[in-house]
């Protein structure tokens, strides 16, 4: 069984969906650790209804980007945690983290990048930009991280036509349902050994 530990900061939509194919089988993996960097996101309740250990920070430790990076980093090595899987996390991930984790983390985009990618392009702002630049399709990027925005090499994309009707929220929600998808498939294709990383 592999450990992963997921990093999020909102609705945890992605969270659930990989808490349920573990749950379920279908991922011989189990959650051991949801690391919020919003102590108010839903998807820390979430994960504390599904009895998954859930850490979350507070102003002061998000504020200070060494602090935020040493404390994901200790709590991420205390689960033994194999993969590490972004899933609307929306802080840097930080060198001490990366120094001891790199290879092995992962972020889902809710773009095709190299497009819509980089610093303030996330979340809602990422669909606005693509309906603002009259964009016929969108879609899901999964990548593994490393020290630049959304730059990491790119394990698994998938597509969606964007409607002349679209507005940010459709697309986001029609994106969303393709990244659940997508970051189950990609995860289970690593843990069976069907993406080296
Ligand atoms: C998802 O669309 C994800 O791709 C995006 O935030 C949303 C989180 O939804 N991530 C980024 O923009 C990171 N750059 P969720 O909390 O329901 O999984």
């Amino acid at each position: 069984m592999k450990k992963l530990g997921i990093l999020v900061s909102g609705q945890g939509s992605n969270m659930t969906a990989i808490l349920n194919a573990c749950e379920q089988g279908y991922l011989q993996a189990e959650v051991e650790v949801v690391i919020s960097s919003n102590p108010d996101a839903k998807a820390l309740t979430k994960a504390k209804e599904r009895k998954i250990d859930a850490i979350s920070f507070n102003e002061t430790t998000n504020k200070n980007p060494e602090v935020l990076d040493t404390s994901i980093c200790e709590v991420l090595y205390e689960h033994k945690v194999d993969l590490v899987l972004l899933a609307g996390f929306m802080k840097k991930i930080g060198p001490k983290v990366l120094s001891i984790f790199e290879g092995s983390i992962l972020n889902i985009h809710p773009s095709l990048l190299p497009k819509y990618g980089g610093q303030g392009l996330y979340g809602i702002n990422v669909h606005r930009a693509v309906i603002g630049a009259g964009e016929k399709k969108s879609g899901a990027t999964i990548h593994l991280v490393n020290s630049d925005y959304d730059k990491g090499t790119i394990l698994a994309q998938k597509s969606v036509i964007v409607d002349a009707d679209d507005t940010p929220e459709s697309l986001a929600a029609k994106v969303l349902e393709v990244e659940h998808v997508l970051y189950v498939e990609t995860v289970k294709k690593i843990i069976e050994g069907n993406i080296i990383l």
